[in-house]
């Protein structure tokens, strides 16, 4: 194994000349790194790229974000998925623009007391937006470090082989790098080894059991389809329409044999978009109906 200097000098010249151009990359304003992390968290980078440099368009800062009707942000994010994100985003615009006069703060303490930013978007914020010289571990980046330093990530918690891997000078060049090295090359399932940098030195490089299966948890749903879906459906239907819909009329659109049944699960699916702020559910005439959270 070479020393730890060594390998932060490999990987780091591999981006210099691998890295991707990405919009997020190329700038340090807070506002669209935020946006860009929390769009990354659940959306691939392909899809990302077609949404982002609209919705940085028609929202530019944390105020008109504030200001903006939820059902306008709910449906500038299409596309997307995971739509709760909208609306958190939006909670978290105002917060910024209430009570911060519309700058996000840049300590990592009081960035994590935001509702909505955990300790990865904390981080990478902090990183990439301030500069400063902190750890950045997503999904990816703790996979690569798994790799590179099995017994370390073995002994110890991943935030703390990240701190000491960290390269003083070079944190967010670092950090990008190991997002990229772990999008690219050093994927979940069949990495592509032969591509990767540091192949003569990663003690898993070249390993058969690097492939990961899925864990084979099941998701809830209905006839095979996790609930996850039909929420997306639901609210790609409320999009489209301007009114509000009778829950069996949503009911029949998710489902070609919706039945009375299938009622119940779907009030319940209904009352969690309803929790988290994406829908309103009214009643009319003893009729359930739904719309998009105005
Ligand atoms: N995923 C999360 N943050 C990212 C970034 N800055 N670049 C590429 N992929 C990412």
């Amino acid at each position: 194994m070479k020393p730890l200097s060594k390998i932060q000098k490999i990987i780091l010249r591999w981006y210099s000349t691998e890295a991707r151009s990405l919009p997020w990359r190329k700038t340090r304003n807070p506002y669209r790194i935020l946006v860009s992390e929390v769009m990354l968290q659940q959306t691939q980078v392909h899809r990302v790229l077609q949404k982002y440099p609209k919705f940085i368009k028609r929202f530019p800062s944390f105020g008109s974000l504030a200001r903006a009707r939820t059902s306008s942000v709910i449906r500038a994010w299409r596309g997307m998925g995971y739509n709760n994100r909208a609306v958190r985003l939006q909670r978290l615009a105002k917060e910024i623009a209430n009570k911060h006069q519309g700058k996000l703060p840049r300590t990592i303490p009081q960035l994590e007391s935001l509702p909505g930013i955990g300790p990865y978007t904390a981080r990478a914020v902090s990183c990439f937006a301030f500069g400063q010289c902190v750890p950045v571990v997503d999904t990816n980046v703790h996979r690569v470090l798994h790799r590179i330093f099995p017994k370390e990530t073995r002994d110890e918690e991943i935030w703390n082989v990240a701190e000491r891997a960290l390269p003083v000078r070079n944190a967010y060049s670092w950090n990008q790098a190991l997002m990229e090295l772990g999008a690219t090359v050093c994927v979940a399932r069949n990495p592509c080894c032969e591509k990767c940098p540091v192949k003569r030195t990663c003690p898993s490089a070249f390993t058969k059991k690097i492939a990961r299966r899925h864990n084979g948890v099941r998701e809830p749903g209905r006839n095979g389809v996790p609930n996850r879906i039909f929420r997306g459906r639901i609210v790609e239907t409320l999009r489209d329409s301007h009114q509000s819909v009778k829950a069996s009329l949503l009911g029949r659109r998710l489902m070609p044999g919706f039945r009375e049944k299938d009622r119940p699960w779907l009030i319940q699916l209904l009352k969690g978009l309803e929790r988290d702020g994406l829908v309103r559910i009214h009643n009319h005439r003893k009729e359930t109906e739904v719309s998009l959270a105005q």
